[in-house]
């Protein structure tokens, strides 16, 4: 199973929750690669495998600015994408309230739109609830797989 994970990050809390997810491949009998996703544009999801979008939320509920050039391409340069399977892994925090997570529900609303398969629930990843983003993340991961192995 090859999983590429993408990475919207301001300061890198995204960066070391995906670098776990990457250290326990083995667990799940993957290769994980992880991609930065600055400089990215739709044409990434031309790779073979699954993905993992793995971003924070900036701003009011925004993508993280190495996040911008990959997510307006989802319209500029829009295409199907159906044969995309993909899990969410979306860093936030609630006290921003309605905005909560907001960067990962663009993300997730905009590749359903373009016919891609979310696969499994959201992991949530909320500063106010958790002291270990990493560890959770993980955990997430394991379950996750087995859907996605068992996904259409
Ligand atoms: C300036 C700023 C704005 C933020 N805005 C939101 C927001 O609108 N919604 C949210 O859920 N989290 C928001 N957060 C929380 C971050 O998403 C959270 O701290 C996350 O762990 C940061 O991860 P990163 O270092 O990978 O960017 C904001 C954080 C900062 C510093």
């Amino acid at each position: 199973m090859q999983i590429t994970i993408l990475v919207g990050t301001m300061h890198g809390n995204a960066s070391s929750v995906a670098q776990a997810l990457q250290f326990s491949a083995d667990d799940i009998q993957a290769t994980i690669d992880v991609l930065p996703m600055d400089g990215l544009d739709i044409t990434v999801f031309d790779q073979p495998g699954a993905f993992i979008i793995c971003t924070s939320t900036t701003g009011s509920g925004d993508v993280p600015d190495n996040a911008q050039a990959l997510f307006h391409s989802l319209d500029a340069q829009a295409k199907y994408l159906g044969h995309v399977r993909f899990g969410l892994v979306a860093l936030g925090d609630s006290s921003y309230g309605d905005s909560f997570m907001g960067g990962g529900k663009q993300f997730d609303e905009r590749l359903r739109d373009l016919g891609a398969q979310r696969v499994g629930e959201i992991c949530v990843l909320d500063a106010m609830e958790t002291s270990q983003p990493e560890e959770d993340a993980v955990a997430w991961l394991q379950a996750w797989a087995v859907q996605l192995a068992t996904a259409a």
